[in-house]
This record gives structure tokens, sequence and C-alpha cells, in this order.
């Protein structure tokens, strides 16, 4: 089970926030070189994150245990033409992924994965040991997020950008986010038919929580098992979010008892509190506590 609840943004030329994000237990950090880097930081930015990659990756750097949390870079899209360069300097044994903007196809991703297959070939890294999370962004994206979801099996997730796909579109966005239904429940379904975890958009009005707890929990119920983050406050609530509750947890046990007592009496189909109990309602209970179980674990 891979837990990628809190992908937390930090722009790549910002030093002051690579050293904050040392002690910021996201689930993943993912330090940016595209969008909140302008065009004449790109190079320095990028020799900042190279050269902050192994003190962010080291276990127990500045007294801090890494605890599983996972570190990804965000390069430029391919039609920047600075995609090839990013990876060049960033691809060591010391990321777990790139985070990769606007793909169109599946055969951007595959574009980005040959690079990445030869880096590691070259620089005796484990082959297959980099991960990819790409963006669905743009409206060929979203046509095409399960192409790019089953693009290569370094592919863990694909993540939601509301912005550059509103950009991309024309929709207007509102607080509600009536208006992104659609797109957030293809690429729910898109990462689903892939197998891989989907990921919700940022949410950009960083100093409103209740506003961001509203949204994650819309997320959850659509489906997505992770958000992206843009400010070190939404970790904590957004963690809570998509981890079972306790109220959820002991639920889920008292679904699977009466199912078993079902199941031990020949019926595969019970009650409980008024309501019906059948396979498919079983199984979400257990899935429910094995991801609790997993984060408890963690
Ligand atoms: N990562 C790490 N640290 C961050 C951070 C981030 N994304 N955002 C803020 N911080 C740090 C600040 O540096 C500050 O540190 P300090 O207490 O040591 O001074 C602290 O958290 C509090 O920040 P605050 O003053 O509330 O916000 P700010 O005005 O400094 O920054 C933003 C606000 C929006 C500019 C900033 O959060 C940001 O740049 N976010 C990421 C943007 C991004 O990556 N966009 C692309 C997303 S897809
Ligand atoms: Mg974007």
């Amino acid at each position: 089970m891979e837990l990628l609840r809190t992908l937390l943004f930090v722009p790549g030329n910002r030093q002051n926030m690579i050293e904050k994000a040392l002690h910021l237990h996201a689930d993943a950090l993912v330090l940016d070189l595209e969008d909140s880097v302008p065009i004449s930081e790109k190079a320095s930015a990028r020799a900042q994150v190279r050269d902050s990659l192994p003190k962010l990756t080291q276990q127990g750097a500045a007294g801090v245990k890494r605890k599983g949390r996972k570190v990804f870079v965000r390069i430029n899209s391919i039609a920047s033409g600075l995609a090839e360069d990013d990876l060049e300097a960033v691809i060591t044994s010391d990321i777990d992924g790139i985070n990769q903007p606007k793909p169109a196809t599946g055969s951007d991703i595959k574009e980005i994965a040959a690079i990445i297959e030869r880096l590691e070939r070259e620089r005796g890294i484990t082959a297959g040991h980099i991960k990819l999370i790409p963006w669905v962004e743009t409206a060929r994206g979203l046509i095409n997020a399960f192409d790019i979801a089953s693009a290569s099996p370094r592919v863990v997730g694909i993540s939601f950008g509301a912005e550059d796909f509103t950009l991309d579109t024309g929709i207007t966005r509102t607080e509600d986010g009536s208006e992104l239904l659609y797109p957030r429940t293809m690429v729910v379904i898109a990462a689903k038919a892939a197998n891989v975890i989907p990921i919700d958009t940022p949410y950009n009005n960083f100093r409103d929580e209740a506003g961001l707890i509203n949204e994650a929990a819309l997320a959850r119920r659509l489906g997505f098992e992770g958000k992206c983050l843009i400010h070190p406050s939404q970790i904590e609530p957004v963690n809570s979010i998509f981890c079972p509750s306790p109220d959820e947890v002991d639920h889920a046990r008292r679904v699977i008892a009466a199912f078993e007592a079902a199941v031990a009496e020949g019926f595969a189909s019970t009650s409980l509190d008024g309501k019906m109990i059948d396979i498919p309602i079983a199984t979400r209970a257990r899935r429910l506590l094995m991801t609790a179980d997993f984060i408890a674990g963690k």
C-alpha cells in the first residue's frame, strides 16, 4: 500500500522554504522547478534543488526521521524545452520520483520515462526506482487521462490541476467547485482503471482552513486518496481527512462482525442498524480497516 495523502509543493528557488520542509511531515514533498519558479531563475533553482536533495531525503536529516516521507521533483513540461536538463540535474537515488506537468498523451509520459531509464542506467540507480506522478491539467490531458495513467509502470498516481485546466478550457472557477465535478471524477476513474492513486488539485486560499477541509472532504467522497498542497498549514487537516476517522473504523468493525456472523450461518447478506450489508459493503469495510492499520503503523 502506498500513501500519498498530502503532496506539499515547495518552490525550488526559495531556500528558506526548502529548509522549512525538512521538518514537515507531508507524505511527499514536491520540489518545484515549474510554475512557482520564474523563467529567469530556472537554472539557479535547478542547482539549488539538486544540492538540497541529499539533505531532504537522508534518514534522520536535521534530527528529523523521514518516516517514509517521499521526495519528488516537479520538472518543467516537455513543451518548455527544459525537461531534459531538469532530469539530468535531479535524477539520483535520493528522490522517489518526478512530477510531470501538462502531459497531453501517454507518449509524453513515455518520452520522460525513456530519459529516466537512461539516467538510471548511467548512474547505477536500480531500474524502475524513479516513479512518475503526471498532472492531468489540460483538455487533451483529461481526454487522455487513462492513457497517461497507464503509459508506464513508473506511474504511481495522477494529480488533477484545476488552475491550468480551467485556464486551458475557459471554465470559470467557483468556491463550491461544481464546474469541476466532471473533470475530477474523470481523473479518479482513469486512475482507478490504471490502478494508480488519484490526487486532487491544490486549494489556493491557504488561510481558509474550513474551506480547505470542505474541499478535501469532497475530494475524498469523489474517490481521491490525496491532495496537492501549497502551504505547511494544510498538511495536518488534509492528512486527517484522508485517514479513516475513529467512527468510521468502529463502524467498519461492526459491519465485518455482522457480515462474518451471517456467513457463518450460510448467508451472504444481513443487516446492521436497519441497513443491508453484503459482499461489497463488507469488502469496503475491510479496505478501510487496512488503510487505518497501515496509517497507524507508519
Ligand atoms: N513549503 C515550505 N515552506 C513554506 C511553504 C511551502 N510551500 N509555504 C510557506 N512556507 C513557510 C514560509 O516560508 C514561512 O516560514 P517561516 O515561518 O520560517 O518564515 C511559513 O511557512 C509561513 O508562511 P506564510 O508567511 O504563512 O506564507 P508566505 O506568505 O511565506 O507564503 C505562498 C505563501 C503562497 C507564497 C507560499 O505558501 C508558496 O509559495 N506556496 C507554494 C506555491 C507553489 O508551489 N505553487 C505551485 C503549486 S502546484
Ligand atoms: Mg499546473
